[in-house]
């Protein structure tokens, strides 16, 4: 595996592959790695001729009470887990290299879709996203881009980003790792005490109850507000319990496909998970 740190070393450590006509693979990240990426590093290299992986901690995307500043930066053992599972090429550039070479005065917003769940929460935090994310395909000019179902409204907005500025790739969801007590793998997992990982599960489970009071006709308004409940009565402090088609368009009954939404804090750290539930016709 090599490793650039460099906009034109990655050029370079691209050109044979582009200049064969291979299929290159990319999967963007902030690093930190644990098994959910490295699964979208499985998946692309299952697909791709050539696999790139980005590790930036993307500063546009924080807020300024975010944990920009802390977040885990632990690029030698990225490295050595990317290499195992088959990335060719680590791509980890400086914000310096990223933003700092002028003033950039353009920027990327997807409306609509960006406006609630996460993107009330976090206001700018998917500009920021669409920017970074359309500097690296331009960097890298992959065929495929892997993302991660986890960050479901990220996936939604690179999705309609790529379709309505026709950009020239082609982005593939990937499901949701999980611990085995159900817990969505996470960088910031790392940030919960012994304790805060024990009531960790909970969303899940809860999302996975849900899931199964709908399906014996529960109203959806109903289940959603049981959801609440119950992860308050864990510990959770609940920013958003909502349903939502695949597109992220309001519902109000469970007659179509739909994705149930959490995000939920343990003391500082806010935990984001989600179910997507077919609809069964009776
Ligand atoms: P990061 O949080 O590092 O995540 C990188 C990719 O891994 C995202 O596509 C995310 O959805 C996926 N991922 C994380 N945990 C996962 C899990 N448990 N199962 C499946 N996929 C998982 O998301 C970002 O970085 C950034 O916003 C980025 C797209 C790199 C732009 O800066």
């Amino acid at each position: 595996m090599k490793m650039e740190t460099s906009i034109q070393g990655l050029s370079a450590s691209l050109q044979t592959a582009r200049s064969a006509r291979k299929i290159i693979g990319f999967v963007p990240t902030m690093g930190n790695l644990h098994q959910g990426h490295l699964n979208l590093v499985r998946e692309a290299r299952n697909l791709c001729d050539v696999v790139v992986v980005s590790i930036f901690v993307n500063p546009i995307q924080f807020g300024p009470n975010e944990d920009f500043e802390s977040y885990p930066r632990t690029l030698e053992q990225d490295s050595h887990l990317l290499a195992e599972a088959g990335c060719d090429v680590l791509f980890a550039p400086s914000v310096e290299q990223m933003y700092g070479q002028h003033q950039r005065l353009t920027n990327i917003s997807v409306a609509q879709i960006t406006n609630d769940l996460c993107g009330l929460q976090r206001p700018g935090h998917f500009d920021g996203v669409a920017v970074v994310v359309t500097k690296l395909f331009n960097m890298v000019q992959p065929n495929y881009a892997f993302f991660g179902q986890k960050d479901f409204q990220q996936l939604a907005v690179i999705t309609q980003m790529v379709r309505d500025l026709n950009m020239p790739v082609e982005v593939i969801g990937v499901e949701i790792t999980r611990a085995e007590d159900g817990l969505a793998l996470s960088s910031r997992n790392a940030y919960l005490s012994e304790e805060q990982r024990k009531v960790a599960p909970n969303i899940y489970q809860n999302l996975k109850l849900a899931e199964q009071h709908l399906h014996q006709g529960e109203a959806l308004v109903k289940v959603l507000a049981d959801l609440r409940n119950a992860l308050s009565e864990v510990g959770f402090e609940v920013d958003y319990v909502e349903a939502r088609t695949p597109m992220l368009e309001n519902v109000e009954q469970f007659d179509k496909d739909i994705v149930l939404f959490v995000a939920a804090k343990l003391g500082n750290t806010r935990l984001i998970d989600n179910l997507q539930l077919k609809y069964i016709q009776p």
